[in-house]
Order: C-alpha cells, then structure tokens, then sequence
C-alpha cells in the first residue's frame, strides 16, 4: 500500500493506494491542488478509483467534485452528507475496497453529521474528529460535542494503540501520532467524561473561520458562489427550523404551507423520494425562477426542503431576502423525513 500526503500544508489531503492494481483513493482533496494530485497520480501511475470527503468542509472548497467529473472516480461521503453530486452514501461500519486495499468506515459525527474516520491497515484517516493532540470543533450548524466524544471514546479509541492517527488539518507541525498516545495524551479528551467534554468543547468561544460561508454553502450545494447569491450567517440563522412531524401536522391544516423542495432532478425523484405535492426549483435556479413561480406563495407559509436540511436554509433565507415572509426549514431535511416513516412519493 502506498500513502502519502500531498499538501504539505495545515489542510491535509492523503493519497492512499494499491500497487499491485494500481488504483487509488484521495482523501479530502482541496479545489486549488487539483493539478498537484493529477500529477502525483500520473507520477505513481495510479488511477483514481475514489475519492473520500471526510465532512462537509466548512474552512475550505473541496475539489471532490471538480476531481471526480475529470476522472469519473466515485465520490464517497457520509449519508448525511448535504451535498447533491455523491456517488456513493456510506454508513458506519461499511467496508470499501480499492484494489487490495479495504478501507472501514467509522461514523464519528459531531464536528459535522456527517463526519465519518476512515480505517485502513494500520492507520485510520480521522477527518476533524481526532486531532492530533486536538479535536475538531464541535460549534457549527449540526455540530455536537457529545456525539464527538462518543465516536472518539467509543469508536476511534476502541482501534489497537498502535494505529496510525492522520487528521484533515493540523495546525501546530504535527505530522502524526498514534490511537494510544491521544488516549494517553490528547489535551481535550484524556481523562475527561462525557459531561466534561461538552462543557470544554461549549465554552471554547471561537471566532468563526474566515469565510467559512463562501466555502460551506459552494460545499454544501456544489453550486459556484457566482450563480447564487448565498446568504450571510446572520440570514441563515434567521430561517426557522421545522422537524419533520411539525411539517406533517401543518399538512394536514385547511391552508397547508407551499413545499418547495431545492434539490436536483435525480434527487427529487430518487431513493429518498419527495413530499406530496413539493414544487420543485433547484436551488441554483430558485434566485430566478422563485419570484415567479412562487408568486402565489408571498404571503403564504412556505416550506422548503432538501436533502440534509443544509441547501434549503440556504433556499429559505433566498427566500426571505425576497420578501418572502413566514418561510420554514423542514430540519433534517428528507433523510430525516424519511427516517421518520413518512410517506415519500417518487
Ligand atoms: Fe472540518
């Protein structure tokens, strides 16, 4: 097996690899080195088979999709995942093989929903849950400290002392370390509970990173900022959040709100299904076709819908920027809808 990081910089992205089939897997590629890691292939001989998104980034553009429509490899993320171009949705416990190299999936939220660690052999691709005398934080929109603990403590510890740790950043020159020296050492999560590591990881206070709504929304929707004009952080926060159940019970009303539903075609219509009667405008068309299409809607409730719950806080503050004014987000988006058994027309 081949592995290497190629970024030589905070954000890391590993190339990991067959040499006997000469296939390879990119984990967490960055937009702006995507000729850098078309080289290295080159260089090695390898053709890309897969490519892993750890999480939705929130810090930088991800060059998943870009690499995956230049050399058709299959874009793997989390099921959770907000995003609308992934090949292929993985759970915990999974196993992928590329070549004769067999990558394990591990779900360990609470940076993001969906973040997921990657284990293969001796070494396990942690994402921003385990850092190397670090963890991810736990602050952004879905983010939960106790679901972190859970997946460090009771998955990624649970590998042999040995493993190899290899995060998505570091920004201290760390280059690795291992399962056993973060039990033992790690400042955040040695020797703290549960308990105590939610009251550290809630009262870290930090600033957001810098234009973290320019990378996370582009991530989210895989659409260019320069086609939508994506909402500030203020306005998405401003957009009210609507659980599944809450939305079914305001269906059943004589007035029921206006679905909107923001994803793709393929989606609308795929696994996951859509609710009875949902509009559908992509989210990349909903800047012009909203005003129009909805104009029946301006003064009624409306809800919008996505995949994740991510893309259409997004279409619900477009929406109140346009004079919209009792806008809803159904939370969690389908999966949850569909997690909660309610019917899904297809
Ligand atoms: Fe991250």
């Amino acid at each position: 097996m081949l592995c290497r990081e190629l970024n030589h910089s905070k954000c890391k992205t590993y190339l990991v690899a067959c040499e006997n089939a000469r296939t390879a897997v990119l984990i967490d590629p960055v937009r702006e080195k995507e000729g850098l890691y078309l080289g290295a292939l080159a260089y090695f001989g390898l053709r890309l088979e897969m490519i892993v998104d750890t999480h939705t980034h929130a810090d930088h553009r991800s060059g998943a999709h870009d690499l995956a429509d230049i050399t058709g490899a299959q874009l793997v993320m989390h099921r959770k995942a907000p995003s609308p171009h992934v090949d292929r949705h993985v759970e915990g416990g999974e196993r992928l093989r590329c070549g004769n190299v067999e990558l394990e999936i591990l779900h360990t939220p609470g940076h993001t929903p969906d973040s997921i660690s990657v284990h293969v052999a001796d070494r396990v691709f942690t994402g921003d849950a385990l850092l190397i005398h670090g963890t991810g934080r736990a602050d952004f929109a879905g983010g939960d400290p106790g679901e972190e603990y859970d997946g460090i403590v009771g998955k990624l510890f649970k590998l042999p002392d040995s493993t190899i740790v290899l995060p998505a950043h570091d920004y201290r020159g760390h280059t690795q370390s291992t399962i056993g020296e973060e039990k033992r050492s790690n400042p955040r999560v040695a020797g703290r509970t549960r308990a105590e590591y939610i009251n550290l990881m809630n009262n870290l206070n930090l600033a957001l990173p810098q234009g973290i709504q320019e990378a996370l929304q582009p991530n989210e929707s895989d659409l260019e900022s320069d086609v939508v004009n994506f909402p500030t952080y203020a306005q998405l926060n401003a957009v009210h959040q609507l659980a599944p159940v809450e939305v079914r019970a305001r269906l059943e009303r004589a007035s029921p709100p206006i679905l909107v539903d923001v994803r793709e075609n393929e989606e609308y219509r795929g696994e996951l299904g859509h609710i009875a009667g949902a509009r559908l405008i992509p989210l990349g068309e909903l800047a012009e076709r909203g005003p129009r299409e909805l104009s029946d809607a301006k003064d009624h409730e409306v809800v919008v819908i996505c995949r994740s719950g991510m893309r259409s806080t997004t279409g619900g503050a477009m929406l109140t920027a346009m004079g919209f004014e009792r806008v809803w987000n159904l939370k969690g988006g389908m999966l949850e809808w569909n997690d909660a058994g309610l019917p899904v027309d297809r």
